[in-house]
């Protein structure tokens, strides 16, 4: 229940975020401040993951938490708008200037928490475990290349 509540308080924020500064490029504070906020939400959410790992939940339990992850997964790259390098980010500059590398780290984000979100409509308890280190490896990888390494 704490998991989708806070799933459904990331997607609200993003999808409020996205919709008040769409075709808005000049105003860079409405897409920094919804992808921060979505960043720090799916990092709450892979940490109560990770807790109801470490305790033995039924991974079945999991599934909405998995799902909510891929969708915002799905999302990152439309909140990285031209125009939005500028002001309080951390994104790096080869977010726009290598825009496929970018995207392509999103989709391989996208596509390794639907299989996580799978793992657990199936009940797969030792595959979930596996695929949850899957998911985090491509949180790293994305923040290795795309975003300032000083904090996170
Ligand atoms: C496709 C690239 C990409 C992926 C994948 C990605 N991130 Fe990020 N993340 C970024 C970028 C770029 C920033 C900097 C955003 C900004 O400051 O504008 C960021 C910022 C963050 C922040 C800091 C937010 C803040 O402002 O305090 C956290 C926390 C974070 N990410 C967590 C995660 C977690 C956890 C995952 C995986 C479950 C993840 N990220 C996956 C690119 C990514």
């Amino acid at each position: 229940m704490r998991i989708g509540t806070m799933a459904l308080a990331a997607a609200a924020m993003v999808f409020a975020g996205a919709a008040a500064h769409a075709g808005d490029g000049a105003d860079a504070s409405g897409p920094i401040a919804g992808r921060q906020a979505g960043m720090l939400m799916s990092g709450a959410l892979m940490g109560s993951i990770k807790g109801a790992l470490d305790r033995g939940d039924d991974v079945k339990t999991l599934g909405f938490a998995a799902r909510s992850i891929a969708t915002w997964a799905n999302a990152i790259p439309g909140l990285f708008p031209a125009g939005s390098d500028q002001g309080d980010t951390e994104a790096m500059p080869a977010v726009w200037s290598d825009r496929a590398g970018f995207e392509a780290r999103a989709k391989a984000y996208a596509d390794a928490a639907a299989k996580l979100a799978d793992l657990a409509k199936a009940g797969d308890k030792d595959g979930f475990a596996a695929q949850f280190q899957v998911v985090r490896g491509t949180c790293n990888e994305c923040h290795r290349v795309y975003k300032k390494p000083d904090v996170h």
